[in-house]
């Protein structure tokens, strides 16, 4: 049977410098997302970390729900970077998520533009960024992770892409105490990377499964259709429309055609 989850079991070992400093565990919550508010209104430690087996009410990108059963990891990270590295915190993220992945599993993820996690083309984990002033207080930033660890993904329900779990491409179940303490120290390793200076765009770019694809982009109420050429170190996606011309997409739901 699988290593309950509590505080001490996470913190076991964990050599990080600023992610971990303090951790909130629940069996259960709505969601860690507004766990994660009401700790920032409350002044918390960057770093903190929160984290549940299952949400009854899970967020997901653009307003969709996430659905969390048990057998999920869901967390979500406090961070509060200065302005000028705000572009890079999605690139941490997904990086982090896909190095742990490939580590602990050596299953071999790869990243859909801007941060959701592939395997074999369906979905193993979600990323929402979160993100406000605090009044009187800092800028912070809340990432929030939701993988599909060990779960049947018929129980996810309907989704509007095809999901999948690493018990389901494994065979296997996976330790999700060893998953979560690579993954805190990944993010670790990557956002002190990017406070000091060193961009990951590049890094992030070669993990990208998305660019030399046909997609279909939507922005809010606009549709691109075109080639996904590239990335800019923002983030930002470029995309080769059909009649020559460059368009810049900051934002939106990318479907790849394979
Ligand atoms: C997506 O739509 O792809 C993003 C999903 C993000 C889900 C995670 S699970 C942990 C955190 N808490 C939430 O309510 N959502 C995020």
């Amino acid at each position: 049977m699988e290593e309950k989850l509590t505080e001490a079991a996470i913190l076991e070992c964990l050599k990080t410098t600023i992610i971990g400093r303090k951790i909130i565990y629940q069996p259960e919550m709505p969601s860690t997302m507004d766990t994660a508010r009401k700790e920032v209104l409350e002044g918390t430690l960057e770093g903190t970390v929160i984290i549940t087996d299952e949400q009854t009410a899970g967020k997901g990108r653009i307003g969709r729900l996430w659905s969390s059963p048990k057998g999920c990891i869901a967390l979500s990270v406090i961070l509060y970077p200065e302005a000028s590295i705000l572009p890079s915190i999605i690139m941490v993220a997904s990086l982090a998520v896909l190095y742990t992945i490939r580590h602990i599993t050596g299953l071999n993820p790869m990243i859909k533009w801007p941060n959701d996690i592939m395997i074999n083309h369906k979905k193993v984990c979600g990323i929402l960024i979160e993100g406000g002033v605090k009044e009187g207080g800092k800028d912070h930033t809340v990432i929030g992770i939701g993988i599909n660890v060990n779960l049947d993904p018929e129980c996810l329900g309907e989704i509007s892409v095809p999901a999948t779990s690493l018990s389901n491409e494994l065979g296997r179940e996976v330790s999700r105490l060893e998953l979560i303490r690579y993954l805190l120290l990944k993010i670790d390793k990557l956002y002190l990377t990017v406070r000091n200076g060193i961009a990951v765009y590049k890094e992030w770019q070669q993990n990208l499964d998305t660019l030399g694809r046909q997609v279909h982009v939507k922005m809010g109420n606009e549709i691109f259709e075109g080639v996904a050429e590239s990335v800019e170190r923002d983030g930002s996606l470029m995309l080769r429309m059909r009649e020559g011309n460059l368009k810049r997409i900051v934002a939106g739901d990318v479907t790849v055609r394979y």
